[in-house]
């Protein structure tokens, strides 16, 4: 796949703001991690590949199926594993058009596409959500309230079909269950 520069708005600054000391971020990104299996998972992929630092994309690319998409924790997480500086890391997902970073929406909404989830329902949790918030997978509302992606498998089969509502794994989804999970998010400025 031909390789295309990014061109983000607002990228630079999203590398510059790091407010926190560096350790007690990853300390706190550290704690984030052990209490979710799909950075656990995520390690494993990495030890797999025996943390070596030239796996850096093929990581990037299992952290975003397993995610949605980029954040910085998560950027810093693999960096800190990897034993990579974080510059590096963003320069990588920053550098590949086929990498979403942290997208611009006040609320994150991942809807898990992965195979198990898919058989019990969630292209009809999928197709519901995109038809209240008017917008596609990959978008944000015009408000800005809410981003929707897709991935593929979070490591949560067992309570097929998941959706992950900013952050938080949410079991055996149905459209009307998202749909009021989404009350709130949606629906206003359209
Ligand atoms: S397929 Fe959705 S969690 Fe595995």
């Amino acid at each position: 796949m031909p390789a295309k520069r990014r061109r983000r708005a607002g990228q630079s600054e999203m590398i510059a703001t790091n407010p926190k000391p560096k350790q007690s971020r990853l300390t706190e990104i550290l704690a984030h991690a052990s209490g979710d299996k799909r950075f656990k998972i995520l390690e494993a992929h990495m030890k797999k590949h025996q943390f070596k630092q030239d796996a850096l994309i093929e990581v990037l690319h299992k952290a975003q199926e397993l995610f949605g998409y980029l954040e910085d924790d998560l950027l810093l997480f693999i960096g800190y594993k990897l034993k990579l500086p974080a510059s590096r890391v963003y320069g990588v997902a920053t550098f590949y058009h086929f990498f979403t970073l942290k997208p611009k929406g006040q609320h994150t909404c991942v809807v898990c596409l992965g195979t198990a989830c898919y058989v019990k329902g969630a292209d009809k949790v999928l197709a519901a959500i995109e038809d209240q918030a008017k917008i596609k997978a990959g978008e944000t509302t015009p408000d800005n309230q809410l981003s929707l992606l897709t991935a593929r498998c979070i490591g949560a089969c067992g309570i097929a079909p998941a959706v992950v509502y900013d952050g938080t794994v949410t079991p055996r989804q149905t459209a009307q269950s998202a749909l009021e999970h989404l009350k709130g998010w949606i629906g206003h400025d359209h």
